[in-house]
């Protein structure tokens, strides 16, 4: 009896201890625990409409119906938000609020963008707890060579507490060793994770045997007229989560995008708009999305794309304008 009742707080007790160890929405594992371990799961392009067990989240797929993934950090990412390259400082912190108001929760921003500081204070006047928000910014190359002064730069001007992504603008003279100091800040909880933007297959290849954490991120040019098709399966497959830029083209190239007759009969059909459309059609790609904006209405629209679903001939029609045509030099 006595040995009986010992067996069962065993049991009890090693039941306890595993269910403490699974990875929480948004914090407690740390981003050097879990990274050598998850790095080595695919990311996974099937979405997950309802999952049985949301409990067990894979890291890499794509939650439709949270509207988030897990990275290979163990932290949770909104697959849809805000960028706000060329936003002035107003511009910046009045359409943050309105995403925050319209239910989005992710934030792209960079120093190169000199937003930052309205980013924070948008995030901080919202209202909203600071951990249902997510917040990238990047360091640029000229900032390689002190890449502590940068992120410090960063954390202040920011001035919400942590950053939740902290990428590479570009690859540049001294990258690897500022990813070693973001390596660093992970360790110390300022930064959650960290990634990359404009690394293609090749630069990937080079960077990745010289740093220890794997990226959680990897930020490029993607849409319809330029789609990677070889660069995202290369990079999901090593575990780490694409993201695009210039979803909707680019300023200046957005009309053609949006007026291409494809994407205009697909949207009619949906009774979207074509912008909603490049936008589904990317997060069923297994792409994060955060579109710039200064405008409320489309700030909202583009959050609105997870009332329909593209079927597999629409996703093809849309892989058939890729152009390689490509909108930006990096
Ligand atoms: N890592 C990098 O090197 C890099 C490079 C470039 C950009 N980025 C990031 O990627 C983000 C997205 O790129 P982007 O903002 O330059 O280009 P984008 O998202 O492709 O296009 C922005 C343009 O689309 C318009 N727009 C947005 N939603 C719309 C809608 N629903 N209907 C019609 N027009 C709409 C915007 O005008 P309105 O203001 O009128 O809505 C704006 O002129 C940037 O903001 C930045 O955070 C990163």
């Amino acid at each position: 009896m006595k040995n009986l009742k010992l067996i069962l707080m065993a049991g009890i007790l090693i039941f306890g201890l595993s269910a403490c160890g699974k990875t929480n929405v948004n914090q407690e594992s740390t981003q050097q625990e879990t990274s050598s371990v998850q790095a080595e799961d695919k990311v996974v392009t099937e979405n997950v409409e309802a999952s049985e067990d949301k409990a067990e989240v894979k890291a890499g797929v794509f939650d439709m119906e949270k509207k988030i993934v897990r990275l290979n950090s163990g932290y949770d990412m909104p697959i849809v938000g805000l960028g706000t390259y060329a936003l002035s400082d107003e511009e910046c912190y009045n359409s943050v609020l309105a995403l925050l108001e319209n239910g989005g929760r992710l934030i792209d921003t960079a120093y190169m963008y000199h937003n930052e500081a309205a980013v924070g204070r948008a995030v901080r006047d919202s209202g909203i707890p600071r951990e249902e928000i997510f917040v990238t910014t990047k360091i640029y190359p000229t900032q390689f060579d002190d890449p502590k002064a940068a992120i410090d730069l960063a954390l202040n001007t920011l001035d919400i507490g942590y950053i939740d992504l902290m990428l590479l603008h570009h690859p540049g003279t001294g990258d690897v060793a500022a990813y070693k100091v973001m390596e660093q800040y992970v360790a110390d909880g300022k930064i959650k994770s960290i990634g990359l933007s404009n690394w293609y297959v090749k630069e990937l290849d080079e960077f990745l045997p010289q740093v220890s954490i794997t990226p959680a991120v990897v930020q490029n040019e993607i849409h319809p007229y330029y789609q990677e098709t070889d660069v995202i399966p290369y990079i999901q497959d090593l575990g780490i989560v694409v993201e695009s830029w210039y979803p909707l083209g680019g300023r200046g190239y957005t009309k053609a995008l949006l007026t291409n007759d494809t994407i205009v009969k697909i949207a009619r059909e949906h009774g979207v708009s074509a912008a909603q459309v490049i936008l589904r059609w990317d997060l069923q790609n297994g792409v994060i999305v955060m579109p710039g904006s200064s405008n409320p209405e489309h700030i909202k629209e583009n959050l609105d794309v997870f009332g329909f679903a593209l079927s597999d001939d629409e996703m093809e029609q849309i892989k058939a304008l890729n152009r390689d045509e490509k909108h930006d030099w990096y």
